[in-house]
């Protein structure tokens, strides 16, 4: 029975163990780059024990970015920023992954933690605000409350282009050294909104029934299945439920994915819609919360699973692998208190052997000094304990 330790391998790509460092976006970039900022904080999660490492959401246009100060890859001067990320990443022993997205009606926003001209963090800013841009989404549908601005309905062609830019930003991937995509189809974005009745109240072929919202998440995974390697996974993070009864409904996300799969898509990471602020019994403070679903849909598709939320204390983390409900455990928050997670996940889970997730060269100081426990912040050994009360 596999463990949060045992590896993990989908296509030719092996993981060291199921932890995986969930996106979270920085806004930390210029220009949609990678820089310093991104190599240390990468690296050290990776020099952690992380087996897949996943920097953050990256734009595939540059309206597609949360904030102008979000990561893109719709350039190719953008590659080496990347390169030097993943580069750290493997030299660490992790898999670099990259999640490609674009914000749809959740753009243009003020970087959470500022404020901009009097915006307060996570607001929109306007379309003729220097930072700002008119936000593009399936339909002239602004999201509301503080994002009210009036957003421009994509045209087919518009959206055709977007399928175009998804696979030129997988293209500049495999450049750049990542192993591993995911389309990003949560959390209120293009994807989500397209598979949202709340967002996406288009009349083409692309609106109304459950296979015209699934239509572009089929068409952008075709377009990148075209271009991606064979032996790197192509895995989504899908909006599977708007917690709203007009909103994205769980079962239908189980026939979507269905679908996806014969698309070619390798692995599921289920999270919620957020399409709306109106969510019923808002799950947010609880354990695991996505884990019934998961099993759901693991009973129904026969698709590898991963997802995240609430996951961050290590015996429910073990748990949920080792009944076999995910494959993966995405940890977001857990990454950001706690570089070293997954080694003082194995410390806590009693695991023989925790520091043979970290660099050799550490790993040697660690494991040959026993009795010096007291050093790296662990209970003193029993007979050194001893000693201790002789000499006093
Ligand atoms: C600072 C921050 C930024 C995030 N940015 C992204 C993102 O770029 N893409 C994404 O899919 N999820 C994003 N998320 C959500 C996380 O990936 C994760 O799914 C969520 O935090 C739940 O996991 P947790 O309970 O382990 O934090 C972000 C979360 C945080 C805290």
């Amino acid at each position: 029975m596999p463990n949060l330790f045992s590896p993990y391998t989908l296509k030719g790509v092996t993981l060291r163990n199921r932890i995986v460092m969930s996106p979270m976006t920085m806004y930390r970039s210029t220009d949609g780059k990678m820089d310093d900022f991104h190599v240390s904080y990468l690296g050290a999660r990776a020099a952690g024990g992380f087996g897949l490492v996943f920097p953050e959401q990256v734009a595939i246009t540059p309206d597609g970015r949360t904030s102008t100060t979000c990561s893109g890859i719709w350039k190719d001067d953008q590659i080496e920023g990347h390169k030097r990320v993943t580069d750290t990443i493997k030299m660490f022993g992790g898999v670099a992954a990259i999640q490609l997205g674009h914000t749809g009606r959740k753009g243009s926003e003020v970087p959470k933690y500022k404020t901009i001209d009097g915006y307060p963090g996570g607001s929109q800013l306007p379309p003729d605000h220097p930072q700002g841009w008119t936000c593009r989404a399936p339909s002239a549908i602004p999201y509301g409350g503080d994002h009210s601005f009036p957003v421009h309905e994509l045209t087919k062609d518009e959206i055709k282009d977007l399928y175009k830019s998804y696979a030129d930003a997988a293209l500049r991937a495999v450049d750049a050294g990542y192993e591993w995509l995911e389309m990003h189809y949560a959390h209120g974005y293009l994807g989500a909104s397209f598979f949202s009745p709340l967002a996406n109240q288009r009349t083409d072929e692309y609106g109304g029934s459950l296979e015209n919202r699934t239509r572009f998440h089929l068409e952008a995974l075709d377009a990148v299945r075209e271009v991606w390697p064979a032996e790197y996974p192509l895995t989504m993070r899908l909006g599977a439920d708007d917690l709203n009864p007009d909103g994205t409904q769980f079962e239908d996300a189980i026939t979507a994915i269905g679908w996806m799969k014969e698309h070619g898509l390798d692995l599921a990471d289920i999270s919620l819609g957020f399409n709306t602020d109106d969510m019923r019994n808002n799950p947010m403070g609880k354990q695991a919360f996505m884990l019934s679903r998961a099993e759901r849909l693991k009973s129904e598709v026969d698709i590898p699973i991963a997802t995240s939320w609430n996951l961050g204390v290590p015996e429910k983390a073990d748990e949920v692998i080792q009944s076999g409900i995910i494959d993966l455990a995405f940890l977001g928050r857990p990454a950001l208190s706690n570089p070293h997670w997954p080694v003082w996940a194995a410390r806590e889970l009693g695991y023989d052997n925790p520091f043979e997730l970290v660099p050799d060269d550490w790993r040697w100081w660690l494991e040959n000094f026993r009795g010096h426990e007291p050093s790296i912040g662990l209970p003193a050994a029993a007979d050194t304990a001893l000693d201790e009360e002789s000499a006093a």
